[in-house]
């Protein structure tokens, strides 16, 4: 491994409504999550586009927790957006609107498909053919492997190498750490990934859930040859113009595991598919483990269409950016102040996000909340102008 990693991670509100802004390494620096380190000095945006903290993000002193206790807590909840199950329990049955995932409300256009895909086992064949599919759209010279989201491979990954230390930047979807610590690895919150050089795994969702902040893959590729397995888990990119770390990978990359879901982006996470891409000794030994029929009849069929539509593609992206607008627009108004987020998700800070939540909730609206803030509350965004304005009409209320 190879040492002293420039500190080129920092920490920036990524609000991909124009392109991607990464920091620089001297422009900012993140406060510890117990809040010892000092904050940068305000300064104004580089050349580069870089933002300082206090240009872009509420920093993590919203997050008013040390960081072991933080992890556990995210570990053990296992909490997650989409958990109606909880709200109507709560708050009891209704037309609820769903705002608390990232899942894209206006989903790619279902083809019709023959009945074979419901009817048949899918073959090892069928699933490979997904996999060129998948390279050309991802535009990767590595191997890709389909499974059933992004998930299925957040539960093998820890099967992969003998457990021993992973870090994972934090705070971010708890299922990383939880599977982790399911197989006996121990797992440490980081906050900066260059903090991670020496662990034998690190884990990087990039753009991060629920904040948006963003690495750059240099840096990520140099922290590579410093960790023994780095995870980078791409859910969220494809709704940005973030570039892909895997495109500059190619089949020789097994110490590199990027994940890109599809439910989200296209709005299909019912029909859970997901894919890895990474070097060629790694693929096979993810095939291996996942087994037979790992990808449904149905998903492989949506997945070739939905992945060769770059006109749906573009068209979508172009206008969450837009819808991403508006909704900053809007809870501005009603005194939201944008954390971060992708495309797909937006994270305000309130006063009390659990009483926004709660009074949102009583108009049977969803959002998400985070054990380990007070203040962050993140919303998923409205899919037709009818849900816009119960959104509205409910705002005024909380
Ligand atoms: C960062 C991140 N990675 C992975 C997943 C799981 O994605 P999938 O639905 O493709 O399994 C989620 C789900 O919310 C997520 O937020």
């Amino acid at each position: 491994m190879r040492r002293g990693l420039p500190d080129a991670m920092c920490w920036t509100r990524n609000d991909h409504l124009s392109a991607p802004r990464v920091c620089d390494s001297h422009v900012a620096t993140q406060p510890d999550l117990n809040g010892t380190d000092q904050e940068p000095e305000a300064q104004s945006p580089s050349a580069s586009g870089a933002v300082s903290v206090s240009d872009c993000l509420e920093p993590l002193s919203a997050v008013s927790m040390f960081e072991t206790e933080l992890l556990d807590l995210t570990i053990q909840t296992r909490d997650h957006g989409g958990d109606l199950d909880r709200a109507i329990q709560t708050y009891g049955a209704g037309p609820w609107l769903d705002l608390s995932t990232g899942i894209n409300a206006r989903p790619y256009p279902v083809p019709n498909m023959p009945n074979t895909v419901w009817s048949a086992l899918p073959t090892r064949s069928d699933i490979k053919s997904l996999e060129p599919t998948a390279k050309a759209a991802y535009g990767t010279e590595a191997c890709v492997v389909a499974l059933a989201g992004a998930q299925a491979a957040i539960q093998l990954i820890p099967r992969l190498v003998d457990s021993g230390r992973a870090c994972i930047v934090g705070p971010t979807y708890n299922e990383h750490g939880a599977a982790l610590k399911a197989q006996g690895w121990t797992v440490e919150m980081i906050q900066n990934a260059a903090n991670g050089a020496g662990a034998d795994l690190v884990t990087v969702v990039n753009p991060n859930n629920p904040d948006g902040r963003v690495w750059d893959n240099a840096t990520l590729l140099e922290l590579a040859d410093q960790v023994g397995v780095l995870v980078i888990d791409e859910s969220f990119i494809d709704c940005t113009h973030q570039p892909s770390l895997a495109t500059q990978m190619d089949d020789a990359r097994d110490d590199i595991i990027v994940l890109r879901s599809f439910g989200k982006f296209y709005g299909l996470a019912g029909i859970r598919l997901g894919f890895v891409i990474t070097g060629a000794k790694t693929a096979q030994r993810l095939r291996e483990l996942a087994g037979p029929w790992s990808v449904n009849g149905p998903a492989i069929a949506i997945g070739h269409a939905a992945l060769r539509d770059k006109a749906w593609q573009t068209a979508t992206r172009d206008r969450l950016e837009k819808d991403a607008q508006r909704l900053d627009d809007l809870a501005s108004v009603h005194g939201l102040r944008l954390v971060g987020g992708t495309p797909l998700f937006r994270t305000y800070n309130a006063e009390d996000a659990f009483k926004v939540q709660a009074a949102l909730a009583k108009k049977h609206m969803w959002t998400r909340v985070f054990p380990y803030s007070q203040t962050w509350i993140r919303f998923g965004l409205p899919g037709t102008e009818s849900d816009w304005t119960r959104l509205q009409n409910a705002l005024a209320f909380a």
